[in-house]
């Protein structure tokens, strides 16, 4: 038995895939609807309840339809996809973009659903935990706030002494196209955790509690 099957249950079928830097570009996409969305995060060892080291402090957000995702959206007809994501950003959490956007280097990874013919695109926005802290207040003001976006969250990446709450129950949660995959994928190329760290969480069954 491999180890997931151990635990009961097989892995989740995911519809993307991942698509080469280099096609990013590519004709292959012209006819696709694409969106862009943005990993916000400040490095964060500052320990809570003088325990936990929470690592970092990582934006997402709750959507109307209920299901956590990133802030961001759709490409505009026109737009390129940083445009979209530094406004989506404004609208969304009332980001001073004049301040913090993100640029074509800020990329980290691109999804393809064939099923949908949707491209999503990842960006990842480094701030310092003062601007951080700031962001989140301000964005009780955006545009919408309320309607399309419920609430930012910062997500938990420690994990308590029961293996299991904290960043595991996190990602038990229900998440918006492939935004789960994308915060684990920034995770690891942002050095946020270490690939065994990551893949203790995916395993950690609530059996242990
Ligand atoms: P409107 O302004 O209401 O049109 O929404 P939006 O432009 O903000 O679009 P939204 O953020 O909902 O993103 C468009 C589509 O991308 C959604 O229907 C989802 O399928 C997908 N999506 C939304 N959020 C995320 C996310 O955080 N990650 C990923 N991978 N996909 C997302
Ligand atoms: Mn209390
Ligand atoms: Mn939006
Ligand atoms: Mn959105
Ligand atoms: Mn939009
Ligand atoms: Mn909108």
């Amino acid at each position: 038995l491999g180890s997931t099957e151990a635990f009961g249950r097989l892995p989740e079928p995911n519809e993307f895939v991942v698509i080469p830097k280099s096609e990013i570009h590519c004709e292959k996409y012209t006819g696709s609807t694409h969106a862009a969305h943005c990993l916000i995060y400040a490095e964060n060892n500052e320990r809570v309840f003088d325990i936990y080291n929470p690592r970092a402090a990582i934006l997402m957000q709750l959507r109307y339809d209920g299901y956590f995702g990133f802030p961001g959206g759709l490409i505009d007809a026109g737009e390129d996809f940083v445009t979209a994501v530094n406004r989506e950003m404004a609208e969304e959490m009332n980001l001073d973009t004049s301040k913090h956007s993100v640029n074509h280097d800020d990329h980290v990874i691109s999804h393809w659903s064939e099923k949908r013919n949707l491209a999503l695109h990842f960006y990842k926005l480094k701030v310092n935990m003062t601007d951080l802290i700031e962001i989140e207040r301000q964005a009780l003001l955006a545009e919408d706030y309320g309607s399309e976006v419920l609430g930012t969250v910062r997500v938990p990446l420690y994990t308590l002494g029961d293996h299991y709450r904290g960043f595991p129950v996190f990602l038990k949660q229900n998440f918006i196209g492939c935004s789960r995959d994308q915060l684990m994928a920034a995770l690891s190329s942002l050095n946020i955790l270490t690939p065994e760290e990551i893949q203790l969480a995916l395993n950690a069954n609530s059996r242990n509690v």
